[in-house]
């Protein structure tokens, strides 16, 4: 008996015929199937396998690789914080101290101790304008500071593991560039 179930297996096999390159499937699969598990088991892994018609070893290459693919169990809601450059030089060091005092935990990967939450540090998420920022679950949140981001966990701790993600704050609007003060 197969550990994703029949719909997830359809949706898969569907993948390749969206992509130029059959193997690009990859990627989209897993997160089909790591939605459904919470995590990506070795079955589930040659489950994906199967179902694209790809060596079982390259889809674990790619599983293992990414920093968004989780082999063990891992929280419901999932903060990935960013921590490259951009997000580090406007606070991102503070926003992750703050995570991991809410949550109780002292490393990434870990589950917090009285909720379904877990946090990763990833690199650019491709938003360095609204830096620091993370994505929550599916939805991305900008200019983070500590308490922004204790309330977002409190939040999530707080709903049921099946409940969406809270929007981000509304449209997001270019930065003005700062000014430089005239010398004299
Ligand atoms: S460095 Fe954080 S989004 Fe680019």
């Amino acid at each position: 008996m197969s550990v994703l179930p029949q719909h997830v297996l359809e949706e898969i096999r569907e993948l390749p015929a969206k992509y130029p390159q059959p193997r690009s499937a990859v990627m989209p699969a897993l997160d089909l199937a790591q939605e459904e598990l919470g995590h990506l088991t070795p079955e589930a892994m040659s489950e994906v396998a199967h179902e694209l018609q790809l060596d079982p070893g390259y889809v674990e290459g790619v599983a293992t690789f990414y920093t968004l693919f989780h082999l063990q169990p891992i929280g419901k809601h999932r903060l990935y914080v960013c921590t490259n450059l951009s997000c580090k030089l406007r606070g991102a060091d503070e926003v992750v101290e703050r995570v991991k005092r809410t949550m109780g935990v002292p490393e990434p990967g870990e589950v917090s101790k009285d909720g379904p939450v877990s946090y990763e540090e990833v690199g650019c998420h491709g938003a360095c304008e609204y830096a620091p920022m993370m994505r929550l679950d599916h939805v991305y949140h900008y200019d983070l500071t500590p308490d922004k981001v204790a309330a977002l966990v409190a939040d999530r701790k707080s709903v049921s593991p099946h409940q969406a993600a809270p929007a981000p704050e509304g449209p997001r609007k270019p930065r003005t560039p700062r000014r430089k003060k005239a010398d004299g």
